[in-house]
């Protein structure tokens, strides 16, 4: 792999994980060495073909602010500065830098003056994300100025001779016009990077990793049944195999099926030689939810009973060594934890139980993207159907049955679910749709069914456009679809006499209704 690689170093900038990432989409293998521990025998026993500076939030010139060995640029290999990381390498080669008159933050119009290094792709004024207080207002020698905005005299700089590029802006993210692009310049033509890396590649040295780090000690993962968790289960499968427990937790407020699907898979007769426990706890939790109405009562409820059947099965099984789970990279900027994170609530389950006896967490998916998760899931053999499995909250149907959880209101909400998820696929549009349900409402309705009055529950159908689910959109389904739907939920599942669907965007709505 060597002379294939590149390595980024890290000096705590806020889209270092997001760099890897545009790397790794040009085939090319990555990792992030934090700055402090990148001495100079490390960057050399790395052996990379080029080497990213992230930015961060220090100014370079200020005593004790991250720095790396001016060796560095004596290595032969090329280097990319980015903010911060193009502030440390005009400084280091002689350049100088200072506070700029004016910061610039967001969207900029960036004038390019000069496109014959990494910047061939841009556009003449190209739109740049920018986010500094501190600027580069002389070029060390060697350099040219390849770009500038009005307040930012040196926007990019190149010496192409040495392979050392700079950009004071974020090519790294969505919003810098052919971002991307840059940094595929980089890699590729200016460090000659083979593009032989692929997501296998990703499994394999993860495996070796937890392989030498776990040795002959045991795993315990809660698998939720969702794509992080599943993926991270198939890889420890092939990592540790019988040393990993899976502890799966059915609080019967699971999408129809869902519960026999994760047993089918990792469980005894699937493919996975692993420990599978899978706790049938629904009563437990039902007796629990009795009589609760309030959406946040009813969200600590079923997350505190989670921690408690958890907590049960972990002490049956033993001193666990290692706790795993599929935290990934949106879950660590959500939760504002940064590079930092040690021991982060695990978003499914609402928190980690304070007694269970582990050494360490395992946390194989935190460099990772949902879709880049799904991919790795592919690559592990886990069948279409968990792999493309759209977000599933925690409490599960628990938040989407509005009001008291009895069972049987359970049972009417899985069945027209599994109608509405049926048609949509049927209609072709599962793979347009962000998130999509159906929920029960607490609202009873006069109905007329045969020639008979009904007084029956109303059944609302959700669906959202989104990337990010901080904001969305009601989808627009077409009527035809919709129309099957309702015909065969209030057909085919007993007690329902209505159906809504619901238009609301966030905000004001959210996705789940409570
Ligand atoms: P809201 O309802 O907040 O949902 O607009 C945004 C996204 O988050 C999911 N969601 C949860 N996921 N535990 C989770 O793991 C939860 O408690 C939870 N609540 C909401 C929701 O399904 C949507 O994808």
């Amino acid at each position: 792999m060597s002379k294939d690689r590149i390595l980024i170093i890290d000096f705590g900038g806020q889209y270092n994980q997001l760099i890897a990432r545009r790397v790794r989409e040009c085939g090319v293998y990555s990792e992030i060495m934090n700055y402090d521990s990148a001495d100079i025998k490390s960057i050399k026993a790395f052996d990379p073909a080029g080497i990213i500076f992230t930015g961060g939030p220090q100014s370079a010139y200020l005593e004790g602010a991250p720095g790396v060995d001016p060796e560095v640029f004596e290595m032969g290999v090329p280097v990319l500065g980015i903010c911060y990381g193009a502030q440390l390498m005009a400084y280091l080669l002689g350049g100088s830098i200072g506070t700029a008159p004016t910061s610039e933050y967001g969207r900029t119009e960036v004038c390019i003056d000069d496109k014959g290094g990494i910047l061939r792709a841009a556009d003449d004024s190209n739109v740049c994300w920018m986010s500094h207080t501190d600027y580069i207002s002389e070029t060390p020698e060697g350099f040219i100025v390849t770009a500038h905005t009005d307040e930012c005299p040196v926007a990019a700089m190149e010496d192409r001779k040495r392979g050392f590029y700079a950009v004071q802006f974020h090519p790294e993210v969505n919003h810098t016009d052919h971002g991307s692009e840059f940094i595929r310049s980089f890699v590729l033509d200016v460090c000659g990077c083979d593009q032989s890396w692929k997501m296998d590649s990703f499994a394999e040295t993860q495996i070796e990793e937890i392989r030498e780090k776990v040795g002959d000690d045991k795993v315990l993962l809660a698998l939720s049944g969702g794509v992080d968790s599943s993926v991270v289960a198939a890889l420890l499968a092939r990592a540790v195999g019988k040393q990993l427990t899976c502890v799966f937790v059915d609080h019967g407020l699971l999408r129809k099926d869902e519960a026999d699907e994760v047993s089918a898979v990792f469980g005894p007769d699937g493919p996975f030689e692993l420990d599978f426990v899978r706790v049938d706890a629904a009563q437990r939790f039902y007796d629990r939810l009795a009589g609760i109405t309030e959406p946040e009562a009813k969200r600590k409820t079923i997350g505190e009973e989670f921690i408690r059947v958890f907590e049960e099965e972990a002490h049956r099984i033993g001193t666990v060594d290692y706790f795993a789970q599929g935290t990934i990279y949106p879950d660590i900027i959500e939760s504002g934890l940064g590079k930092s994170a040690v021991i982060k609530s695990h978003h499914n389950v609402g928190g980690l139980p304070d007694h269970v006896d582990f050494r360490e967490i395992i946390e194989p998916l935190r460099m990772l993207f949902k879709d880049e998760v799904r991919q790795l899931g592919r690559e592990l053999g886990l069948p279409e159907s968990l792999v493309s499995r759209q977000p599933f909250p925690g409490p599960g149907l628990g938040i989407r049955i509005i009001g008291e959880v009895t069972a049987d209101k359970v049972k009417i909400v899985q069945d027209a679910d599994a109608i509405y998820r049926e048609e949509i696929a049927k209609a072709g549009l599962a793979g347009t749709i962000s998130q999509y349900y159906a929920a029960l409402t607490n609202m009873q309705t006069v109905g007329v069914m045969g020639d008979f009055r009904t007084y029956d529950y109303a059944v609302a159908l959700r669906a959202v456009i989104t990337s990010d689910f901080m904001t969305a959109t009601a989808a627009d389904i077409p009527y035809d679809v919709l129309q099957r739907v309702m015909t065969r939920i209030v057909n085919e599942v007993d007690h329902v006499n209505r159906v809504f669907y619901d238009l609301t965007s966030k905000p004001p709505g959210t996705v789940e209704l409570e």
